[in-house]
């Protein structure tokens, strides 16, 4: 009922003073999103993670463990956003506080898992491949003490990006345990499609896979692993084992 002329139909998660000119609030209007699920447990993996984040990105932390306040030992905590819920997953955060029109000024988004080392990437370069490419949702190339799980998403080190959708499909379905994705991005137009997909009591991000193709056509083309900035999965506890290993409060 409201004359379209008043209505706001989209936000964005930049910070705003209480006082001076509005105009002067953001002196870089960042034009990419990185979302990290965290416990206090990984930060200082965490922490190395967001250093190789620019002033170009908006940092945001979903705490599952109730810590929040033990992080602004690190200056960057101050500019972060920090949402906090007990006992969440990443995806039941992006579909909460990640809606399409609450995040529609960033280019690119990133939902990665707080276990990620990141020695040899550098989100800059990371975005460069992928517009190059034109990867709508992609991941960095991974290296893992451990694994025989990740040849989809594994580090290749002859190419700068190979698409691997086909496998990503042949291996969701013989291990689809191991498939949840650990550090996708997503254009903007990609992550339109994939928020209403998120069903909403998805809880690990199983079977999401299955379905990321429909939101890009073709999806061979379109959906890609970047193997020159590449990270390494330090495969420790996360979440998933919390009910095991319980986080004191
Ligand atoms: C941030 O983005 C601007 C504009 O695209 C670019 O010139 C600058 O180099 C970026 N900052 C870093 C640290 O890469
Ligand atoms: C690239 O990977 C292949 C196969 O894993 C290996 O044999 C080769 O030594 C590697 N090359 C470099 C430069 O690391």
């Amino acid at each position: 009922m409201l004359p379209p002329e008043i209505v706001v139909s989209k936000s964005d998660l930049y910070q705003r003073r209480l006082w001076g000119d509005p105009n002067e609030d953001l002196p870089i209007k960042p034009k990419y999103l990185v979302a990290f699920a965290v416990s206090l447990k990984q930060k200082v993996v965490v922490n190395a993670a967001v250093q190789k984040f620019s002033e170009n990105f908006t940092i945001l932390l979903f705490h599952y463990d109730g810590h929040i306040n033990e992080w602004d030992e690190f200056e960057w905590s101050k500019r972060a956003i920090h949402i906090g819920t007990r006992r969440q997953t990443k995806w039941w955060y992006a579909k909460r506080f990640l809606h399409p029109d609450i995040v529609a000024p960033y280019e690119y988004i990133f939902i990665w898992d707080e276990d990620l080392g990141v020695k040899n990437f550098d989100a800059e370069e990371y975005i460069k491949l992928v517009k190059k490419y034109g990867l709508e949702i992609s991941q960095p190339g991974l290296e893992s003490n451990k694994d025989f799980a990740y040849q989809i998403t594994q580090r290749r080190n002859d190419t700068e990006v190979h698409n691997s959708f086909i496998n990503f499909v042949l291996l969701s379905m013989i291990t689809h345990r191991f498939i949840e994705i650990m550090a996708p991005v997503f254009s903007k137009d990609a992550w339109r499609c994939v928020w209403h997909m998120i069903q909403n009591d998805l809880i690990h991000g199983w079977g999401l896979d299955f379905t990321l193709r429909k939101c890009v056509e073709p999806a061979h083309e379109k959906i890609g692993v970047v193997d020159a900035q590449w990270v390494f999965h330090h495969a420790v506890p996360t979440l998933i084992n919390q009910k095991y290993n319980e986080v004191k409060s």
